[in-house]
């Protein structure tokens, strides 16, 4: 099938989303949607979807106009849409997950269990997927999950798919096996509409791309063709800086000491330090325990042994209330399921985490989070109208920098940062880096999270690699090379000492 999009504008109030787009996409080819932080992309698949109809231009099946008004309009003529944010049932199997349209519009008074659980097999083995039906999907990791969202759509039998930002909260290995299944979605010709700010990703699965800025498409053409330095400069409209930002600065005084943590499921006998004004990895493959590890520390759930220290002094966080009280903040790897609250508004989302820091009497003082937001707002200059809109009207990106901005009004001495550029554009990235950079010089010790082996290098001064929930060794200064993180984040051995 052969899609078109022709003259697309569309509006949101006074904000002039899309001027002018047109989008081509055919079967069996896989087309890259780019372009900054709410430069409209999602808004455009969503036209495509039937969640919003444009206020002038139109979509065409095979040369034929249609319009679509309503979600399940597009799903009937062959078009899946996976959205940024996913939209699975954790509580149920896997199967009925899978079925959920289909499912709700037959006729049966009897669900067909069964017959569902014989036909999610059958999907599977076509997609060569290693999963049992009936596991609830709450069990799943988050690769899974986006693995579930494309059977789905291929029972629906669809023609082509959009994929918007499928890889934004995943590990390299996850993302690995997204692309094996979008290389076999293309054998089968179907065509796929994939959004990512990860712009080697394109390189590497995508034949064509379309660069949307500013309401317009300002470059479109073959992937062969360009390099990710140039998609990044059609994005942003300039040179994108890729250089290493890690300053050597004093260490200050020792804020964090953690001595042989252990959780018997996920980590064991973790024990490192963390001083003022110092930026600290910590990497690692899927499974690795990282995330697990600082979500122990920041009182989300208990550890089975082991001792923490803040400033040298014996502490027990059994709680994430207690954690904010004693400096410490976590952003979230995954901001959908763990740092949105889709019904709070844009203030509201990021004023949470501070609410008792500035309450008098116990009173919220909504001028002061005001005042606190419109100042983060600038320096991480989040794209949004009103504070009293709703957190989802924003795009994916742009929420990213409200969570961002909700954890650095708590004013952390600590500040761990699970994956702190999802979703966020090549430009803005930057200007997280900057702010990261800027904290640390006013000596908040902060500690990144990131299977992005750029970002630990170019960010951190020394970063810590984990394996299956061991510290496997710890990189300083020269020693930081990708190829040596790959060693140690696969099990290899290291010379270097895990220094105290
Ligand atoms: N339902 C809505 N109501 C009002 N404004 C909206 C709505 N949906 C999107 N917008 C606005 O439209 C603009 C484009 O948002 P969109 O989500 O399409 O961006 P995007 O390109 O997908 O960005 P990202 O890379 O951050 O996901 C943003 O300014 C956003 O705030
Ligand atoms: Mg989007």
């Amino acid at each position: 099938m052969l899609v078109e999009l022709k003259n697309i504008q569309k509006s949101f109030g006074a904000n002039h989303v899309l001027k002018d787009v047109s989008l081509t996409i055919k079967e069996g080819e896989i087309c890259a949607l780019l372009g900054e932080n709410g430069a409209g992309k999602s808004t455009l698949m969503n036209i495509l979807g039937g969640v919003h109809q444009p206020d002038r231009g139109g979509i065409f099946l095979d040369g034929e106009e249609v319009d679509f008004h309503d979600p399940a309009q597009p799903i009937n003529r062959g078009i899946s849409f996976i959205h940024q944010e996913l939209n699975l049932i954790n509580d149920l199997p896997i199967y009925e997950n899978i079925f959920l349209e289909r499912y709700y519009k037959s006729s049966f008074r009897k669900v067909p269990h069964q017959q569902m659980i014989q036909e999610t097999q059958k999907i599977f083995e076509r997609m060569q997927v290693n999963l049992n039906p009936r596991t609830l999907v709450k069990h799943l990791d988050s690769s899974y999950k986006q693995i579930i969202e494309i059977c789905r759509a291929v029972v629906m039998d669809a023609s082509v798919i959009i994929m918007d930002e499928p890889t934004a909260s995943l590990t390299d290995t996850e993302i690995e096996r997204v692309f094996a299944m979008m290389k076999r979605l293309k054998e089968q010709k179907v065509g796929i509409i994939f959004i990512s700010h990860k712009l080697q990703e394109v390189m590497e699965i995508c034949d064509q791309y379309s660069v949307l800025r500013d309401g317009e498409v300002v470059s479109q053409g073959q992937v062969a063709d360009v390099t990710t330095k140039d998609l990044a400069r059609f994005m942003v409209g300039h040179e994108v800086r890729t250089d290493k930002l890690v300053r050597d600065r004093e260490r200050g005084e020792e804020v964090l000491r953690a001595v042989e943590l252990t959780s018997e499921e996920h980590f064991s006998d973790i024990s490192f330090s963390l001083h003022q004004g110092e930026i600290v990895g910590f990497t690692g493959l899927l499974g690795d325990g990282r995330s697990e590890l600082f979500q122990a520390i920041f009182g989300a759930y208990p550890l089975s042994s082991g001792q923490l220290y803040l400033y040298g002094k014996s502490v027990k966080i059994r709680s994430t209330m207690a954690a904010i009280e004693q400096g410490i903040a976590y952003l979230p790897r995954n901001r959908k399921e763990n740092a949105i609250i889709k019904d709070m508004n844009i203030l509201e989302n990021a004023a949470i985490a501070s609410w008792k820091k500035y309450a008098k009497w116990g009173i919220i003082q909504q001028a002061v989070h005001k005042a606190n937001l419109a100042e983060l707002q600038q320096q991480l200059n989040i794209r949004m109208e009103d504070y009293a809109n709703n957190i989802t009207n924003l795009s994916g990106g742009n929420q990213q920098k409200v969570v961002l901005a909700k954890w650095l009004a708590t004013g952390p001495k600590v500040l761990i940062l699970d994956n702190p550029t999802q979703g966020v554009d090549v430009g803005a990235k930057e200007d997280i880096y900057d702010i990261i950079l800027h904290l640390a010089d006013e000596g908040i010790a902060i500690v990144i999270l990131s299977s992005e082996a750029n970002e630990i290098l170019r960010l951190c001064n020394r970063t810590y690699v984990m394996y299956h929930g061991n510290l496997q060794g710890e990189l300083h200064g020269k020693e930081m090379k990708e190829q040596s993180i790959m060693e140690l984040a696969t099990g290899g051995e290291t010379t270097v000492s895990i220094s105290q």
